[in-house]
């Protein structure tokens, strides 16, 4: 399967892939996980991509292409992939490959905020908390290594404001796109996560 998840920030699309990921055998490709490695790293890719990602705006289509390119080559994603943040833009979206559905984590703006600004994540394999929705065992400690969480620079109220609207500005336009296709499912993604989860099987296996 070729998978795209379509959400604004903290819609649950890096809480859901894992899942997905499993069920299905799929490689799980987020522009946004690898541009935050980049950065971390320091590799040039990172240095061109930090700012806009601190302020909230998205990364140019070019670099992303180019990322999500080199990464699809991989054995592992011959066989099926999970896009998740990918595409962004209608350009992105007109360079891409085939897909098979898009699913579109629908959610009120207005719940976001207590989602972003309590998420903790763990740096090195992506598992995500929640204070409140999702809380580690110990506070500010991932349970499976024992190490400490962090939170992301762009998990602010000020910084999702800007990226809620590049979300509507630049990739809702992406849902429209494929929607014409008609390939693009709705998920009710203000459920609690278990509820979501079932909703993506009933999709996926339709
Ligand atoms: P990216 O990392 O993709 O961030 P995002 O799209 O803003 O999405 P988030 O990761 O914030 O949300 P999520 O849906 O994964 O939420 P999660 O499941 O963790 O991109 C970051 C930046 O990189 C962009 O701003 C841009 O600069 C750049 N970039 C990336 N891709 C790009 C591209 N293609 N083009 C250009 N630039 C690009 O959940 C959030 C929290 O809520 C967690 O704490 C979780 O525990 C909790 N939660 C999840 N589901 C539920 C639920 N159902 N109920 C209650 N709580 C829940
Ligand atoms: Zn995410």
């Amino acid at each position: 399967k070729r998978l795209i998840l379509i959400g604004p920030p903290g819609s649950g699309k890096g809480t859901q892939s894992p899942l997905i990921k499993e069920d299905y055998c799929l490689c799980h490709l987020a522009t946004g996980d690898m541009l935050r490695a980049a950065v971390a790293a320091k590799t040039p890719l990172g240095v061109k991509a930090k700012e806009a990602m601190d302020k909230g705006e998205l990364v140019s289509d070019d670099l992303v292409v180019g990322i999500i390119d080199e990464a699809m080559k991989k054995p592992s994603c011959q066989k099926g992939f999970i896009l998740d943040g990918f595409p962004r833009t209608v350009v992105q979206a007109e360079k891409g490959t085939k897909i098979d559905k898009v699913l579109n984590f629908a959610i009120d703006d207005s719940i976001l905020e207590e989602r972003i600004t309590g998420r903790w994540i763990h740096h090195s394999s992506g598992r995500t908390y929640h204070t409140k929705f999702a809380p580690p065992k110990v506070p500010g400690v991932d349970d499976v290594t024992g190490e400490p969480l962090m939170q992301r620079k762009d998990d602010t109220a000020a910084v999702l404001k800007s990226r809620l609207e590049a979300f509507h500005r630049q990739t809702e336009p992406v849902i429209d796109y494929y929607d014409a296709k008609g390939v693009v499912a709705q998920l009710p993604a203000e459920k609690p996560p278990k509820e979501v989860t079932v909703e993506v099987q009933k999709v996926l296996s339709s």
